[in-house]
């Protein structure tokens, strides 16, 4: 693939910087926290990708579900000559996507921005033998800070999928809603995947499965912060919880200190104390209902077309237009 394919607004130095910032911003407040944006190496995209195939986990199904009964109906609405995919990672689901709107005939390029040049790299290597006639073009970038390189080419759609607008919190969301509202124009769209409140009984399990997995996939911050930051966590000395918070409807992954201890973290010159059971936020995933996500959106400045749900009700796609 040529390298002109990819544009890079984040280098791995910007990366870095901010990590630094984070875990220093995080670790020294009370309660502790971390952004989750960095699970994401290698090692934690795979076990999300584990995580995605889990019994307990039915937001990829779910949302796959819909897209599978729903992309013909996405691509005749939109009529999308652009598709831009916010945090695409693998960009495996959006295929069902691209296909429909391929078949549709208005689909020209396709735009995947993710934070990781790697999964970039991956992704369009693979995208490129599928999909020869279309134009790929990456784009290395934050979406929470780099919405300004979004490309500016016909009818555009941009999809914001997996529900990852549940790690945003409202007071987050609203300016995060109103920067990518300003950069469509009227009558382009946003496909937001959101995932909805419902019984603590399945949502729990969807963040502590059986087999540990999610409790491997939070405890690997730790490793990143280890590896990045010079630190010396112990990551098995953290247990995994996931905590349903009804009042502000969303699920809380924490890392629990089973034993009072000390972290260094040399690349911060920073030692941060644990007392045995003090807990580190490391994600918020937030639920939705559907007033509350039209209310949000409609206070952005987008009008919502469609909501789509899952037969089960589980997950819902909702297709909403700049007004
Ligand atoms: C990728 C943010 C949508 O919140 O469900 C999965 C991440 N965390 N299991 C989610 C996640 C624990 C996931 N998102």
């Amino acid at each position: 693939m040529p390298e002109s394919d990819l544009e890079v607004h984040l280098t791995d130095a910007d990366l870095a910087a901010g990590l630094r910032q984070d875990a220093r911003r995080g670790l020294t407040a009370s309660p502790k926290w971390l952004p989750p944006k960095y699970f994401y190496d290698a090692r934690g995209s795979e076990l999300f990708e584990e995580i995605t195939r889990l019994p307990e986990y039915y937001p990829t199904r779910a949302e796959r579900e819909i897209l599978t009964t729903r992309a013909g109906a996405i691509a005749r609405l939109t009529g999308a000559k652009t598709l831009i995919e916010l945090g695409s990672g693998s960009s495996e689901k959006t295929r069902l996507l691209l296909d429909a709107l391929r078949e549709h005939g208005t689909l020209g390029s396709f735009t995947p921005l993710d934070v990781s040049g790697a999964a970039l790299r991956h992704a369009l290597t693979d995208l490129r033998r599928d999909y020869p006639d279309l134009h790929l073009h990456g784009i290395v970038a934050d979406f929470v800070h780099h919405l300004e390189v979004l490309p500016e080419a016909g009818t555009r759609l941009v999809a914001f999928l997996g529900g990852t607008i549940g790690n945003f919190t409202p007071a987050e969301r609203a300016p995060f809603l109103a920067a990518l509202r300003a950069r469509l124009a009227p009558g382009e769209f946003l496909l937001l995947g959101a995932d909805l409140v419902k019984d603590p009984a399945v949502l729990v399990p969807a963040y502590d499965d059986t087999a540990g997995v999610t409790a491997e996939f939070n405890r690997n911050v730790l490793h990143v912060l280890n590896r990045e930051l010079d630190a010396n966590f112990e990551p098995d000395a953290f247990a995994h919880a996931a905590v349903w918070d009804d009042e502000r409807e969303w699920i809380e992954m924490r890392l629990r200190a089973l034993a009072p201890m000390r972290v260094r973290l040399d690349a911060l010159d920073l030692e941060i104390a644990f007392a045995a059971g003090e807990e580190l936020r490391t994600e918020v995933s937030a639920k939705f209902r559907r007033e509350g996500l039209t209310g949000e959106l409609a206070a952005a400045g987008f009008a919502v077309r469609d909501w789509w749900t899952d037969r089960a009700g589980r997950f819902a796609l909702t297709l909403a237009a700049a007004v």
